[in-house]
């Protein structure tokens, strides 16, 4: 198994109480297979994604990758595990606010032995791929919320993740532009890489090898 969540749990403590995120979460995920988790608001989807993405640790229970308990991994393994092998779209994009689209987008090849005239290279094929090319130069406050989004999706994908996260991807784009996110996840799934997707559009859950339902912080399917 890819990634697999055993027994996985999350309590946040905010002003003295307590807050159960998630509750015993349990899945498994193929390598090459696309999840697609839906469920209501404050349900735990981003939640769940946050730890199965090591960007936070559970209260209890943990989160597998490739057989390695990667919840508890050292933080320089965590570190790894994040730059090397998956890529996040976070559902509030988080992305510089002083750097242009194209050095959004090859943020992730910084570390590499890329030199710059190649990240941009890279950035500007990831760029055309979501449909953005024209807007390379323009920074973040000069994107639409759209635009933003999607060039959040192509840093996500500049240096080819084994797994990709996407919180809501197409929460704030038209149908037309959402139906090319979904056949670039289509192409991502094809390359034998993984997609986990949390999302509410029902064309979502249909491109979909798995859907997961969250409730009250439980999968519920
Ligand atoms: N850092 C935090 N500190 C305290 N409580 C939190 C924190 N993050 C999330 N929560 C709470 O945990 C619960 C689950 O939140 P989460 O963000 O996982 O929900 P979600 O399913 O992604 O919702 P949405 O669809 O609105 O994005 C919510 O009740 C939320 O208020
Ligand atoms: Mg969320």
């Amino acid at each position: 198994m890819l990634l697999e969540t055993k027994n996985l749990s999350k309590i946040y403590t905010l002003g003295g109480r307590q807050i159960h995120a998630l509750r015993d979460a349990n899945c498994r995920i193929a390598k090459g297979s696309w999840t697609t988790i839906s469920g209501p608001s404050g349900s735990g989807k981003s939640s769940l994604l946050s730890l199965m993405a090591a960007l936070d640790r559970p209260t209890s229970g943990f989160v597998m990758f490739e057989g390695e308990d990667i919840s508890f991994a050292s933080d320089v393994r965590q570190a790894w595990y994040r730059k090397e092998r998956i890529g996040i779209v976070f559902q509030e994009y988080r992305l510089l606010e002083h750097a242009s689209g194209w050095e959004n987008v090859a943020m992730p090849l910084v570390v590499t032995s890329l030199g710059r005239g190649q990240r941009h290279a890279r950035a500007m094929t990831l760029l055309e791929r979501v449909g953005l090319s024209r807007r390379a130069h323009h920074l973040p406050r000069q994107l639409s919320g759209g635009e933003r989004q999607r060039v959040a999706l192509a840093r996500a994908l500049v240096h080819e993740p084994e797994i990709l996260f996407a919180d809501e991807p197409t929460a704030n784009i038209d149908q037309d532009t959402a139906t090319r996110v979904m056949e670039l996840f289509a192409d991502i799934r094809s390359q034998g890489r993984t997609l986990i997707v949390v999302s509410h559009d029902p064309r979502m859950a249909e491109m979909a090898d798995m859907v997961l339902q969250m409730e009250k912080g439980r999968l519920i399917s």
